[in-house]
């Protein structure tokens, strides 16, 4: 079982928390290669287990190629800040403007149980904080100021060609 459905915004399964990986085995191998099928046939930067619908602490992330497989993850350092539209697989083709910690480093396992960190700036930094939100059973909209827009992407295209113009004058 390869790609497997992704689940969406509304379903109640989004909002349970991850429970420890306890087992390292062929199973979470299994379980981690379909992950990143389905996170790399969406596209996306990352998946978590939430998404797939199953409450574990498991995600993986991949930016600029580098892929990253982590289980109980913790975040042990942010610093920063940087703004960008940012997305989910669970709602697609929508983007909102998100501030997030502009460098972040993840610890945890991987699927051997070995000890991994993940450290990263810009993309991979928020690609970190927004898996480990959905570990928790928290959304990137739920961090989002009051009266925040979420665009589709065909709007935000034409609001970063409109800001192009504004700034060419
Ligand atoms: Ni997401």
């Amino acid at each position: 079982m390869p790609v497997r459905p992704i689940v969406t915004f509304g379903d109640a399964r989004l909002r349970l928390p991850g429970a420890p990986v306890t087992r390292f085995d062929r199973e979470l191998g299994r379980l981690l290669d379909d992950m990143v099928e389905t996170m790399r046939a969406a596209p996306g930067a990352g998946l978590a287990a939430q998404q797939v619908g199953l409450a574990l602490q498991l995600c993986v992330i991949e930016v600029r190629h580098r892929l990253y497989e982590i289980a109980n993850p913790r975040i042990v350092h942010v610093s920063g800040e940087e703004d960008a539209w940012e997305g989910c697989l669970s709602l697609p083709e929508r983007r909102a403007l998100r501030r997030r910690a502009e460098h972040a480093v993840m610890v945890g396992q991987d699927r051997h149980g070995r000890r991994v960190t993940v450290s990263g700036h810009g993309e991979l930094a928020r690609a970190i904080q927004h898996e480990y939100d959905h570990l928790q059973g928290v959304l990137y909209t739920d961090g989002l100021p009051q009266g925040a827009e979420i665009l589709t992407e065909d709007e935000l295209a034409e609001r970063l060609a409109r800001d192009d113009e504004a700034t060419v004058d």
